[in-house]
């Protein structure tokens, strides 16, 4: 089980969903799998406390289909011992490892001892990573950052992960004072991965597929997160681009995915930021966008769909970015 990572690596470099609070649902999962199958898929974060104490939460998110798989889990909290316990109720859901987030850096999680925060207390850190692994024979990953304020205490972190246990490191190219603020930096993730064993993955500012294979050098991977925003293309080859037909297509599949997830009033009001984000660049957007934010129903996504279909029908087998470039 621990070597699941090496015989994935073998296949070429690993693209992977990153993991975002609400977005990288079961939904979201299986239209970037439609798109691309290889591509390895984390969950939103969930905190280890919630997992064990809600079996609510519990059945609500790691229930998922076959077509997610292989399907990371990713969980935050502080205590080494909550960590163990969620492992222990994960591992019942055909998961292929656990992500811990010491990543997030939102000041109430940080004040909170958690994500990114956990950089800087490493001592639960890597209590974290050796409870995990008493707790599951599954492989246990860290995401994380190139340091909470500076980059130069990154190697040795990385390495006492790695020897607590880590089976896998994604490192985003930002501290946590940057947060999202400048260009990701990867100098230092090259040169991280000079110091380990285990495969390392790239995160932030990935635009596509192309842009990062151009970019892989000694690296294992790269994680998509902002850019598949209306666009699980981002994970093809060659600079795919959509046509109208297929975003529309995808569309009511993300529509009819979520409503089957999740209870209809919730499914739909969380439809409405995809909808208008997947049109963002189609030239007519405005004409649509009140209807887009106000939908109540799988039925009536499905009916302003239609409704574009009809009304741009010579546009359809036209590529959304031609589409908008001939009108402007
Ligand atoms: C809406 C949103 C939610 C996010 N939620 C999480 C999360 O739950 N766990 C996590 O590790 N990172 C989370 N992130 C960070 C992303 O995983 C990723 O590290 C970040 O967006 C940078 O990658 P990108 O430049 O490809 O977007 C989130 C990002 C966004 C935009």
């Amino acid at each position: 089980m621990k070597d699941f990572w090496k015989k994935q690596t073998k296949k070429g470099p690993l693209a992977c969903l990153a993991p975002m609070d609400w977005y990288t649902d079961s939904a979201y999962r299986q239209i970037v799998k439609s798109v691309n199958p290889d591509v390895f898929c984390f969950t939103e974060f969930y905190s280890a406390d919630w997992l064990v104490h809600s079996p609510f939460l519990k059945d609500q998110v790691l229930p998922h289909k076959k077509i997610e798989e292989p399907l990371i889990v990713q969980i935050f909290w502080k205590d080494p011992e909550m960590f163990a316990k969620a492992a222990k109720i994960i591992e019942q859901y055909n998961v292929a490892w656990i992500d811990v987030n010491m990543w997030c850096p939102a000041k109430k999680v940080v004040r909170s001892g958690h994500g990114s925060s956990l950089m800087i207390n490493t001592d639960t850190a890597f209590k974290i990573i050796e409870e995990l692994n008493k707790a599951t024979k599954l492989p246990v990953s860290v995401k994380t950052r190139l340091w909470f304020n500076n980059d130069e205490d990154l190697i040795p972190f990385a390495k006492w992960l790695e020897n607590a246990g880590a089976s896998l490191l994604t490192v985003h190219g930002r501290t946590t004072a940057q947060a999202y603020t400048g260009k990701a930096n990867f100098e230092p993730i090259y040169e991280l991965k000079n110091h380990l064993n285990i495969p390392v993955i790239w995160n932030g500012d990935v635009i596509n597929y192309d842009n990062w294979i151009a970019k892989l050098n000694n690296l294992d991977g790269f994680m998509i997160g902002r850019w598949s925003f209306w666009n699980p293309w981002c994970f093809l080859p060659n600079h795919y681009k959509p046509t109208l037909k297929e975003v529309l297509d995808m569309m009511l599949f993300h529509s009819k995915a979520l409503e089957e997830n999740k209870w209809e009033k919730r499914a739909s009001l969380e439809i409405r930021k995809h909808l208008v984000q997947y049109l963002h660049s189609f030239p007519w957007v405005k004409e649509f966008r009140k209807e887009l934010v106000t939908v109540e129903s799988v039925e009536a996504t499905h009916n302003i769909i239609e409704k574009i279909r009809w009304e741009y029908s010579d546009f359809l087998g036209e590529k959304l970015e031609d589409i908008k470039k001939a009108s402007s």
